[in-house]
């Protein structure tokens, strides 16, 4: 009998390739989703480890921000589990920001007071949060009144004065220009270098989704394409660029890239 290798994106998939005994954060079994007569997503299976950064990429309604709110505990899954290694700090910037008529300061210090840290304390932070993206000049401008780039740092301000083990991020710089898409990558490798609340041993876990490849090449380091709620590649980054793919996710990387 003879032995017929699966295919690169099928071997992937398979938990016994993980090569680290790390714990996964998150793994998900067999996981669906369904909104009223929407099939969200359906049969997922999905591990993410420490430090790991994973690019969701597929069409529109492929299930990509339901993927990122299920790992953030909004949406419960209708099918299947989900099962999380310990309490990891969860922070997540939103595909449209949301931004109070208050200043960039309040705007920040607020997540933070909604999870019990003291006003005081919370501006404190709120403050080092919006010094860390580079909008120390605009700390007590009405928030409404920043430009789309300056509102999705102060997103990422508020995401990041959590401290969070793990990031999400729902294309996070989808309708911004090329000059502030540049800054907000820039932002997103710099925390991907950082660590989560335990310190430099635990490094911080990004999942984010995105239609742009240059920057899932740029950032990711394992890509998981989506196609009607389903996972239908799920491999390291190099691979998912030069390797063999299913037709479909072929298709999509060369419809996108051009
Ligand atoms: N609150 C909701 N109620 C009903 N259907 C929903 C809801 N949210 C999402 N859906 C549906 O679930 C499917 C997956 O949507 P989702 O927003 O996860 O896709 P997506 O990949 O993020 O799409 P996009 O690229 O447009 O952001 C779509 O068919 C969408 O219409
Ligand atoms: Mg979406």
């Amino acid at each position: 009998m003879s032995v017929v290798p699966a295919p690169a994106w099928r071997r992937a998939a398979q938990p016994q390739d993980v090569q680290t005994l790390e714990p996964p954060l998150f793994a998900l079994r067999d996981l669906g989703v369904r909104y009223g007569a929407v099939q969200a997503l359906a049969g997922v299976n999905l591990r993410v480890l420490p430090g790991e950064r994973v690019a969701l990429v597929g069409a529109n309604g492929s299930g990509k921000s339901t993927l990122l709110r299920v790992l953030h505990g909004l949406v419960r899954p209708s099918a299947g589990q989900m099962r999380r290694d310990g309490t990891p700090r969860v922070a997540m910037v939103f595909q449209r920001p949301f931004v109070l008529r208050a200043s960039a300061v309040s705007n920040v210090a607020l997540g933070l007071w909604l999870r019990g840290v003291r006003w005081k304390q919370a501006r404190a932070q709120a403050a080092a949060a919006l010094q860390r993206v580079g909008l120390q000049d605009v700390v007590r401008r009405n928030a409404r009144t920043l430009s789309g780039g300056q509102q999705q740092r102060l997103a990422f301000a508020g995401a990041w004065a959590l401290r969070p083990d793990v990031l999400l991020l729902d294309e996070p710089t989808a309708s911004l220009d090329p000059h502030a898409k540049r800054e907000v990558e820039a932002l997103m490798a710099d925390f991907a270098a950082s660590h989560g609340s335990a310190g430099p041993a635990q490094p911080l876990t990004m999942v984010f989704s995105s239609h742009n490849l240059g920057q899932v090449k740029r950032l990711a380091s394992r890509v998981v394409y989506l196609e009607h709620g389903r996972v239908l590649a799920d491999l390291p980054v190099h691979d998912f660029f030069n390797g063999p793919l299913p037709e479909a996710a072929r298709l999509f990387v060369k419809g996108e890239m051009t």
